[in-house]
């Protein structure tokens, strides 16, 4: 087999065989094919696609790359989430502990940001001592003690998708049902949960702009774990706006600790309730009360002690960024537009993402939202406050939110987009 011949046959809009789809998959985790020919690989399959076979076999041989994990020694159902991706998301956060409070096991492999969206880990590290890198028996044995665990995959996690999420992540290929089905549920099911919610994003903010896509990535989902023995659903959610308040690590950090603590924003907190009620579900949990664990501190006990399992201070100051610019509403009346994907790309340039796959970020970096759409503002009012240690980045990620809001006439009717799509 040739790897030249693969790329080829996708290119030419062919169906890739059940051996060539073994093989690259396996050479490229050996290394023996190179970056540069998975990123052309990558680039042909988002511009042909795959057909449900083809992505079934990806998705194995991504799953055959690594070990496989196993729950089977632990004394609770246990129940996953995974979001395709947005702007704001810092669900996973307060959602983990959340759950784990109402009674289920909460494995929860995570992320780093890919493109204009955060990612978890990314989040979780600007908490001082904090550490996602957790051998399997740690990794065990912190869901085990506290109920919850928010970790990277094990580098014997299927390995081919971490290697391919970092290519895809500075290649230009991450908007692809196929490779985003796959990529997420390779993790998943080599993982081992017995159940899993998928938050499928859609809006500007979201690798999936239209409903119709978000709905075959979900159907392309939800086959991929049910054909492996694993409870999945799906929810369908807005990002055509960003999540709450704030986007970037720390700020995301500081506003999932408020959800805890029983207060934050009203659409985070409606999510997170909506996920938690489907997770518990799925894991066949009854009579749990997840606003309740809100608001009597039993998931925020679940987060102390799930940060501090993994090296974390849950007490430590947060990072701040160095400098602050704030961006004032331009006309008074009522706000009804907020796009998702210029604050997303604005917080990625002021270094809350990254532009390579070695690049660090920034704890303190991104945007924090003084307005949401259905406000009223008044013009010179502060809209959003834009953080960061480069001040250079600035003028960069000022271009990016140029257009980004409309203001209309005080009076002008506005209908807020459901969190919950379908
Ligand atoms: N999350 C993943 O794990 N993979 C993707 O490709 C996109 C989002």
């Amino acid at each position: 087999m040739d790897v030249i011949s693969v790329i080829r046959t996708k290119r030419d809009r062919g169906e890739l065989s059940p051996e060539q789809i073994d093989w690259v998959i396996d050479a490229y985790t050996r290394g023996v094919v190179a970056d540069e020919q998975m990123s052309a690989l990558a680039m042909a399959i988002l511009l042909n696609g795959m057909n449900r076979a083809e992505i079934a076999r990806w998705t194995a041989a991504m799953i055959a790359s690594g070990e496989r994990m196993n729950f089977d020694s632990l004394s609770r159902p246990t129940a996953d989430k995974h979001s395709t991706g947005g702007v704001g998301d810092k669900i996973t956060l307060p959602l983990a502990p959340l759950v784990a409070a109402c009674g289920a096991a909460v494995p929860q492999l995570s992320g780093r940001g890919l493109g204009h969206t955060g990612g978890t880990l990314d989040k979780l590290e600007s908490i001082p001592g904090w550490r996602a890198l957790l051998s399997n028996e740690e990794m065990l044995h912190v869901l085990d003690t506290t109920g919850a665990v928010i970790c990277a995959a094990g580098d014997g996690l299927a390995p081919a998708d971490k290697k391919l999420y970092a290519l895809r992540d500075v290649t230009g290929t991450v908007e692809a049902i196929p490779l985003i089905a796959s990529s997420i549920m390779s993790k998943k099911i080599a993982e081992g949960t017995g159940s899993l919610v998928l938050d499928v994003k859609v809006g500007s903010g979201a690798f999936m702009k239209n409903i119709e896509d978000a709905r075959e990535l979900a159907s392309t989902m939800v086959a991929l774990g049910t054909d492996s023995g694993v409870k999945t659903i799906a929810l369908l959610t807005d990002m055509s706006t960003p999540l709450g308040l704030t986007a970037g690590n720390a700020l995301e950090v500081r506003e999932s600790v408020e959800v805890l603590a029983g207060g934050g924003p009203a659409d985070v907190v409606e999510l997170t309730i909506a996920l938690a009620q489907e997770m518990l579900a799925a894991a066949g949990i009854k009579d749990a009360d997840p606003a309740k664990a809100l608001a009597d501190g039993s998931a925020m006990d679940v987060w102390r002690r799930m940060i501090s399992a993994q090296g974390g201070d849950p007490d430590a100051a947060l990072p701040v960024a160095r400098e602050q610019h704030v961006v004032t509403a331009s006309a008074s009346g009522v706000l009804t537009r907020l796009d998702a994907y210029a604050v997303g790309v604005g917080a990625w340039r002021l270094g809350a993402g990254r532009a390579r796959k070695e690049d660090p970020v920034q704890a303190g970096a991104g945007i924090e939202l003084h307005a949401k759409p259905g406000d009223t503002v008044t013009a010179g009012q502060p809209l959003m406050t834009l953080h960061t240690d480069t001040p250079e980045k600035f003028d960069y990620a000022l271009a990016s939110l140029e257009g980004c809001y409309d203001v209309a006439p005080a009076g002008t009717d506005f209908t807020a987009t459901p969190i919950v799509l379908d």
